[in-house]
């Protein structure tokens, strides 16, 4: 399994310019805010205060505007995360195919609360609503593979694969 590298955070200088041209792909329009935050989350890793506030500089859109929408949706990282992000499915086609007795497992593994990254970054522990493959519950995302009908005793192999 490849390994996620942290991006290092930019320098000022590298923030504005990256995010000058991103902007004029979207021809720094305010209707195209999400899909701007998510590319600045794809080019860093994650959305920092600093990126919030140079979108705002470069653009009309207030600071406040910019702020709610990037903690609004969850799946915008607006911390820097672990190497490997994990995704646990909480809606309850899920839930109720064993999503509960999987959640307390992966915490006991991680040590984790959702929200937060483990201390050697190897892991961002977050929750989401319905992966799209009921089917296959309770399931998990990590990295953007999807890992179903799984029990907390397949878990640890499956967690394996991500170092
Ligand atoms: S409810 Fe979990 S993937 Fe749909």
């Amino acid at each position: 399994m490849e390994e996620n590298k942290t991006t290092p955070a930019p320098t000022p200088e590298v923030l504005q310019r990256e995010i000058s041209l991103i902007l004029e792909d979207f021809k720094k329009d305010r209707e195209n805010l999400i899909p701007i935050l998510h590319r600045v989350a794809e080019r860093f890793g994650y959305i920092s205060s600093q990126a919030l506030y140079e979108i705002t500089a470069q653009t009309s859109i207030p600071v406040a505007e910019v702020f709610s929408v990037a903690t609004f949706y969850r799946m915008l990282p607006t911390q820097e995360r672990g190497r490997h992000v994990i995704l646990f499915c909480e809606s309850l086609p899920c839930h109720v195919v064993g999503g509960r007795e999987l959640f307390h497992a992966l915490q006991s593994e991680l040590q984790l609360e959702p929200g937060q990254t483990s201390p050697d970054n190897r892991w961002t522990l977050l929750t989401t609503s319905c992966l799209g493959v009921c089917d296959f519950g309770p399931v998990i995302s990590i990295d953007g593979n999807i890992h179903g009908n799984l029990t907390p005793e397949s878990l640890p192999e499956v967690l394996s694969k991500y170092q």
